[in-house]
């Protein structure tokens, strides 16, 4: 029998979906373009980053999935819109600053393949996508967060490109071990959607990257002025 989800709305959500792998460029991406648009920026590797932080703070084991759930059941995650962009507080505090430290970096991706992790944060992205236009960026806005999302990209680059854009920006990471975790995981693994555009941005800087993204969008039904209408699905 056939059932309707009365959590999926008709109307498809005015929703750009950023996905790729980590230092692919497509946090920049995304925060450029939802500038230029006067969209809301919603960062979702910051939310398993802040959940991250939560644990670790808790001293708190990150590969062990029921002290994680523990921390993260008795921890109160939100995120208002402040200057166009989503924010992440813990226990109502802003913990931008500790999100990128390399504690958080080598454990994100043990506590972002807990299922119940990901469905407590999906709703908050949900919340968000659904109430005002938004560019968001992750792993898999594209393909479980916002599948009817009507303008989608997969941005990657060379691991080497990658691994050298992460450490211009002073950062310790191992990407190569998160790209794994990411993609191998059982619950909405790092992928690019059917219908993503895939953008490989190896050779270009950012402006370039950004220009590419918002040509494909005005060949996409995309208004670059007016009121904003999100396509028609296709049957
Ligand atoms: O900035 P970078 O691309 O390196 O990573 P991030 O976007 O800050 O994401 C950090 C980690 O959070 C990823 O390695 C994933 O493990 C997880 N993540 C996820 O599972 N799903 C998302 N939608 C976003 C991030």
């Amino acid at each position: 029998m056939t059932t309707l989800d009365d959590s999926t709305p008709a109307v498809p959500p005015l929703v750009i979906a950023i996905d790729g792998p980590a230092a692919s460029g497509k946090s920049s991406v995304a925060r450029e373009l939802a500038a230029h648009l006067g969209w809301t920026y919603v960062n979702t590797g910051n939310m398993y980053r802040a959940a991250t932080l939560a644990v670790i703070l808790a001293d708190a084991d990150p590969t062990d999935e029921s002290a994680v759930l523990e921390v993260i059941d008795r921890t109160e995650f939100t995120c208002p819109v402040r200057d166009g962009r989503s924010v992440i507080l813990v226990n109502g505090a802003d913990v931008d600053g500790e999100l990128n430290s390399e504690p958080v970096n080598k454990a994100v991706s043990h506590v972002a393949r807990i299922p119940k992790v990901r469905a407590i944060l999906l709703d908050l992205q949900r919340g968000i996508g659904r109430s005002q236009p938004s560019v968001m960026e992750g792993r898999d806005i594209g393909t479980v967060i916002f599948p009817d999302a009507p303008w989608k990209f997969y941005i990657d680059a060379s691991e080497e490109v990658r691994a050298k854009r992460r450490g211009l920006q002073g950062l310790t990471d191992s990407v190569r071990d998160r790209d794994r975790m990411d993609s191998t995981r059982k619950t909405a693994p790092l992928m690019a959607a059917a219908d993503a555009v895939v953008v490989d941005s190896s050779e270009m800087n950012l402006a370039e990257v950004v220009a590419h993204v918002r040509a494909l969008l005005a060949s996409r039904s995309f208004p670059e002025t007016g009121p904003v209408q999100a396509p028609a699905a296709s049957a």
